[in-house]
């Protein structure tokens, strides 16, 4: 379903004219460096033809480093990363490749609207557990009462799309905790590592008893703000990559050569380039989050990712996804209703997900039109 109405809130968004804050991608591209060096690439026949099937050794080196830089992690680039066409199908991959039919996976709802049908293509069962406004933090006791003798998995997604929650070290701690306790796997997607507002990015790979049992997935896309070169990668132990590996191998077998050679120059890029990227993001959010409340939502202000939640209650809605149809005839803008990242559709209901990914000037001009359409 997320699929689809994405497709049709961006079809209605150029039938209407609206501003489009739907999808979450960057109306702006990435730093020129890392362009001209995609550029180079291909002109140099660096990575035209098939690149090695884990990924080119440079982009493997590059995101060994990014590891450690961030993380104090020490990853062998040669046996435990693995470059992906995008953070999507590094989450199919590694599902396809850890799950058995019938296994079960718990994730945490809403979700990213991949999770529901990867689960699903590998045949095994999704078990929901359930974040709630206002703030979206994970129920531990939910968590706890959710894992059975058929649990394989944890699905983890921090920061958090849609809400924005970013879990506290405490909070995964206690989730890793009971990983180790029933001997589960964690998937975690990480694609927002670097857009923490409020807190801090833990890995969840860094906490006691998680180095062999975590498979960790990030993406260039949201990083560099290249989201249309699909460049993700995996890292984990080597004998976790490898399993991923078997699998991607008949998926795409490998993508993206020249753009991998880029990827690997941004990844290196200085702390003041991740400082900068986080800074305007930070201040995007309160534009809009502000400007939301000023419209007459309820506004959960996230602690990360490109995204805000709100709930319509406050305007006198109370069913989102009407409420997004009608949004582009009434306001001139697109949101999307979180209800379709929700199992269960009523905890969703209300909710409403507006993305902040965009330029200053076209958020005001989002808030304009929301003050007047909704006025
Ligand atoms: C939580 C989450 N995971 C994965 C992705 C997809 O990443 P990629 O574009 O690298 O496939 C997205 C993109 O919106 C996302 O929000």
């Amino acid at each position: 379903m997320g699929t689809t109405i994405f497709a049709e809130m961006s079809a209605m968004a150029v039938a209407t004219g609206s501003v489009n804050l739907g999808q979450g991608f960057p109306d702006t591209d990435g730093p020129a460096v890392v362009a001209e060096a995609a550029a180079a690439a291909i002109m140099a026949g660096r990575g035209n033809q098939y690149p090695p099937g884990p990924g080119v050794p440079e982009l493997r080196r590059a995101i060994a480093a990014h590891q450690q830089r961030f993380y104090g992690l020490d990853v062998n680039p040669d046996t435990e990363v693995l470059v992906t066409a995008g953070a999507t199908e590094a989450i199919a991959a590694a599902l396809l490749a850890l799950t058995e039919p019938g296994d079960e996976v718990i994730a945490f709802e809403p979700y990213y609207d991949s999770y529901a049908a990867c689960i699903a293509l590998a045949g095994a069962v999704r078990v929901p557990v359930t974040l709630r406004p206002p703030d979206f933090r994970p129920d531990l006791d939910a968590l706890r009462a959710a894992i059975t003798p058929r649990t394989r998995l944890i699905l983890l997604n921090t920061p958090h799309n849609p809400t924005g929650a970013v879990f506290s070290r405490a909070e995964l701690t206690a989730i890793a905790d009971l990983a180790v306790e029933h001997d589960l796997l964690v998937i975690t997607d990480e694609v927002y590592e670097h857009m923490v507002f409020d807190g801090e990015h833990v890995p969840i790979v860094t906490l006691p008893g998680m180095a062999g049992r975590t498979v960790t997935i990030s993406s260039a896309g949201k990083t560099f703000a290249f989201t249309g070169w699909k460049i993700g990668w995996v890292t984990g132990s080597a004998e976790l990559v490898t399993a991923v590996r078997t699998v991607k191998q008949f998926l795409t077998f490998v993508s993206g050569g020249p753009f991998q050679y880029a990827v690997a120059e941004g990844l290196a890029l200085p702390d003041s380039y991740y400082a900068q990227l986080n800074g305007d993001l930070r201040a995007r959010r309160d534009l809009l989050c502000d400007g939301l409340a000023e419209a007459g939502f309820a506004v959960y202000r996230p602690a990360g990712t490109y995204f805000v939640t709100t709930d319509i209650s406050a305007l006198g809605e109370t069913d989102g996804i009407a409420f997004c149809r009608s949004l582009p005839e009434r306001a001139g803008v697109v949101a999307i209703p979180a209800a379709v990242f929700y199992d269960d559709a009523k905890a969703g209901e209300s909710l409403v997900r507006f993305a902040f990914c965009k330029k200053p000037e076209v958020l005001e001009e989002a808030l304009t039109r929301l003050r007047r359409g909704l006025a």
